[in-house]
């Protein structure tokens, strides 16, 4: 079996951040969105992972994955035109050959692996696997409706009216290779994509063997700056173990904070979960639950609370800084001589002040 993670896109609504990073990139927890998607294929024993690029990112995330060996896989990258999740299988139908694939999207997480729906798939020579759960958006996913034994009546692409249902399908997709001669069936849809979900649809059409199964854990696709605030918490609440290997001066650390070595934390307190990166420094400040702040950056005379701070970040002077998502780079301080606001913010950066 192997594995095909999807880490193209544009990501049109994570801008500016996605002008210089590929929106899977995007840390939660200090670590890539895409780190815990491929940590959960390798929790499965597959080797081999296709990942899926776009032409303006792809390089971002080959630094990042390189050869795989960090996740213990060979990997390979796949170059693709964003025109959907079916033309990206069919994009890497080389790579695929004869085998099956789980199929992951690159920024969507979730809390449980992925181990038991492989064991399943194989288990039951199943032809495609999906997992769902509800939402109360329907019309922005892929629907599924199912009868009261659970199995499949029909699948929609982002409905515009109720199917009836509101259990979407997560992106994450197990598929033997009968998907292939579904997917040369279908035609785009009315966004111009050919979707998966039409995909799955035609295998049922064509008689082959589909099953669902409902997540029992939470899921967040990280599309957007909420999203990657809630997955940070997530992440931080499920994984972070107390862990100071910083320095710690004249300061007060409650519950379950990280701080990696070569940090310091002076005069401030720090409330978990919470982890804080390398070479960061912390001084007369609060820094609240649900935070990350990423390696070398630094926060003086500050407030901040469910925040994710990516690297190399300066925070100065800030009264209360909250649910905020701040880029690699940037500088955020108060202007201490007048009230004016003096900014210098890409394009499509958004502010409340
Ligand atoms: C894609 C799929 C959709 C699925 C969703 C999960 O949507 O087309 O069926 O429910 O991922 O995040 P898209 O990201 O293309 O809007």
């Amino acid at each position: 079996m192997k594995a095909l993670v999807l880490s193209g896109g544009k990501g049109t609504r994570l801008r500016p951040l996605t002008f210089t990073c590929a929106k899977q990139l995007i840390p939660v927890a200090n670590k890539p969105v895409l780190g815990y998607v491929l940590d959960q294929v390798a929790a499965t024993k597959i080797k081999k992972v296709g990942i899926i690029t776009a032409h303006e990112t792809g390089h971002f995330v080959e630094e990042y994955v390189a050869d795989g060996s960090a996740w213990n896989m060979e990997a390979s990258y796949i170059p693709q035109e964003p025109l959907g999740l079916a033309h990206a299988v069919k994009t890497a139908r080389k790579f695929l050959g004869q085998d099956s694939f789980v199929m992951c999207l690159g920024d969507n997480v979730t809390g449980q692996g992925l181990e038991s729906f492989v064991k399943r798939f194989k288990n039951e020579h199943l032809d495609a696997l999906i997992i769902l759960k509800e939402v109360d958006n329907p019309s922005a996913f892929g629907i599924a409706k199912l009868d009261d034994e659970g199995n499949i009546i029909r699948l929609v692409e982002k409905p515009k009216t109720s199917i009836g249902s509101k259990l979407a399908i997560i992106g994450t997709y197990l598929f033997s290779n009968k998907v292939h001669e579904a997917i040369e069936r279908i035609k785009p849809s009315w966004r111009g994509e050919l979707e998966i979900t039409d995909a799955i649809q035609e295998m049922i059409n064509m008689g082959f063997t589909v099953k669902a199964e409902i997540l029992r854990s939470w899921w967040l696709d990280t599309g957007k700056k909420d999203d990657i605030l809630s997955a940070n918490a997530k992440i931080l609440d499920e994984y972070i173990e107390a862990d100071v290997k910083g320095k710690v001066v004249n300061s007060t650390i409650d519950g379950r904070v990280q701080v990696a070595p070569d940090s310091q934390i002076i005069n401030s307190t720090v409330r978990g979960p919470c982890v804080i990166g390398k070479d960061v420094v912390v001084e007369n400040s609060f820094i609240g639950p649900y935070t990350s702040i990423g390696n070398g950056s630094r926060v003086c005379n500050s407030n901040i609370e469910y925040c994710v701070v990516q690297e190399c970040v300066t925070i100065t002077d800030i009264e209360r800084l909250e649910d905020s998502l701040i880029g690699k780079n940037a500088k955020v301080s108060r202007n201490q001589r007048c009230r004016t606001i003096k900014l210098h913010v890409g394009d499509y950066s958004e502010l409340q002040v």
